[in-house]
């Protein structure tokens, strides 16, 4: 199927700081991709460059195969790519299918499809609010869902997860996780940030790990799961043993 996207020497200075180092590698389209690592480690910085919020200070980026190096985030959008944000941030005021319409406003400017497509998308990500209810009332779980949602409305074609599963237990992970494999299954390629390890290797088909700022290593769980340097840097012998 070839590749979505694809980073070639990236890297990201804040002052002295290398939050970023250098970092090269693909998303295949369709897959689900892993990305995973310490608190600090990048992952955020790099969906913030993937997306365009701003460029890298050295490499390139490649979407669908044209250099948007340093193209803008509407830009990004508009051509396919969707991210959530770790730290949640709905219109609280407005009520959950509202939010859904602010992002199907992208590709409609008629309320009454805006609204048609942000209910079908309510009824497609399974939340259990209510479509009225305001974004703020929301328990954790469906602020979660609330998020993704927003970002399914914009009709995208690369979708970057980063932290959904946060806050959540072990029946909402599993619900998640449901829902991540839905969305690829309508062909839609998922990039996913997620500290609780075992969700991730069973939700996702390859694994990258991201340490001070450079990619450590990547692979099927499995092989990541067995690499000597993912287990001294990051997994631990504990998680390797209950393998
Ligand atoms: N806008 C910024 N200005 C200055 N430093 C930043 C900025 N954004 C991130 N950093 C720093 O860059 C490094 C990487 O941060 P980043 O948020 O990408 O990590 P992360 O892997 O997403 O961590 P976490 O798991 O805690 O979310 C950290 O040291 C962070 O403090
Ligand atoms: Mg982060």
């Amino acid at each position: 199927m070839g590749e979505i996207i694809r980073l070639e020497h990236v890297s990201k200075k804040f002052g002295g700081l290398v939050a970023v180092d250098d970092f090269s590698g693909e998303i295949e389209t369709g897959s689900i991709v892993g990305l995973i690592g310490p608190n600090g480690a990048g992952k955020t910085t790099l969906f913030n460059m993937m997306s365009c919020t701003y460029p890298p200070t050295s490499g390139k980026i490649f979407y669908k195969g044209v250099d948007v190096t340093k193209a803008r985030t509407d830009t990004m959008a508009a051509r396919g790519l969707a991210r959530t944000f770790q730290v949640t941030k709905p219109f609280g005021d407005m009520t959950v299918v509202e939010n859904f319409m602010v992002g199907a406003f992208l590709h409609t400017k008629d309320r009454a499809t805006a609204r048609k497509q942000a209910e079908e998308i309510y009824d497609y990500i399974g939340m259990s609010c209510g479509r009225d209810k305001p974004a703020n009332e929301t328990t954790t779980v469906d602020r979660k869902k609330l998020e993704i949602g927003r970002a399914l409305a914009t009709k995208p074609e690369l979708l970057l997860l980063d932290e959904v599963m946060a806050g959540c237990n072990p029946q909402e992970k599993l619900e998640l996780v449901e829902t991540c494999r839905k969305i690829q299954k309508c062909g839609i390629t998922l990039v996913v940030i997620e500290h609780d390890i075992k969700t991730i290797m069973t939700l996702c088909e390859k694994i990258v790990i991201l340490h001070r700022g450079a990619k450590l290593t990547e692979g099927t769980p499995e092989q990541v799961a067995n690499d000597p340097r993912a287990i001294s840097a990051y997994l631990g012998e504990d998680y390797h043993a209950g393998c």
